[in-house]
């Protein structure tokens, strides 16, 4: 189990000559097992920094460490093996693969992965977890914004990750189901001591965590506990 920690971490966009700055020196530490939230404004960079705490982006400068050493610097191999083993990421537009059923969806991070379970198995697991064992077969096209939402999240969860890291997980959720969901990753934080990391809106949420990150114009106004 490792924690990360965010060292004078930037992040500057640049395209058409306009340049934006999505994280302003944010130093962070997490620990194993932590239950975080991050709140903020739209455009304050809640989700550039949960992708570069992910790894599915680099700073532009500092550095970012897991377990003491530099992410930054592993190769693209020792990179997919370290978010195969460490990481479920839930996006905020779910990036579902259209032509794939919801099972097939689920299962798709275990492809070419040598794992100590039945793949298949384990994904209906999984989608029975989120309350979906009825749409198996069915194609993100044939779901609502709210199941897909969930397939989302039990991709996610199927490998078994040290940290989820979920944008908005249950953004397009009605209130019941939204629970639901909330208290399957309070469990997974409580049982399986998953580090948890959520972006979301609603302030009551963001409160039931540990730590509370508040994000504004891409500097981290304020963490606490
Ligand atoms: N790929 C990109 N290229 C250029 N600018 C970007 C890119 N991604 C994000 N930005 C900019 O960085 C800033 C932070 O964006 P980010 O998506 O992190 O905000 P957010 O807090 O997640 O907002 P929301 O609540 O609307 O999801 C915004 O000004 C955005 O326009
Ligand atoms: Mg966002």
């Amino acid at each position: 189990m490792s924690g990360f920690h965010l060292n004078e971490v930037w992040k500057v966009f640049e395209g058409d000559g306009i340049k934006t700055t999505a994280i302003k020196n944010v130093n962070l530490t997490l620990e194993p097992g932590d239950f975080v939230s991050i709140v903020g404004p739209s455009g304050s960079g809640k989700s550039t920094l949960l992708s570069l705490i992910g790894t599915l982006d680099t700073p532009t400068s500092g550095e970012i460490l897991y377990g003491g050493k530099k992410v930054s610097e592993y190769s693209a191999n020792k990179l997919a093996d370290f978010r195969f083993e460490e990481i479920g990421f839930i996006f905020q537009q779910f990036h579902l693969i259209p032509t794939l059923t919801a099972l097939e969806n689920v299962m798709s991070p275990l492809l070419g992965r040598k794992v100590p379970y039945n793949k298949k198995e384990r994904a209906i697991e999984m989608l029975e977890q989120v309350g979906l064992h009825n749409k198996l077969d069915a194609l993100p096209s044939q779901l609502s914004g709210g199941q897909q939402q969930r397939v989302a999240i039990a991709r996610a969860l199927v490998h078994e990750p040290k940290w989820l890291l979920a944008d908005e997980p249950t953004g397009n959720l009605d209130s019941e189901t939204g629970e639901s969901i909330f208290s399957l990753l309070t469990t997974l934080n409580k049982e399986k001591n998953c580090g948890v990391i959520f972006v979301t809106h609603d302030q009551k949420l963001a409160d039931r965590a540990r730590m509370q990150i508040k994000m504004k114009d891409g500097e981290m106004v304020s963490a606490h506990a």
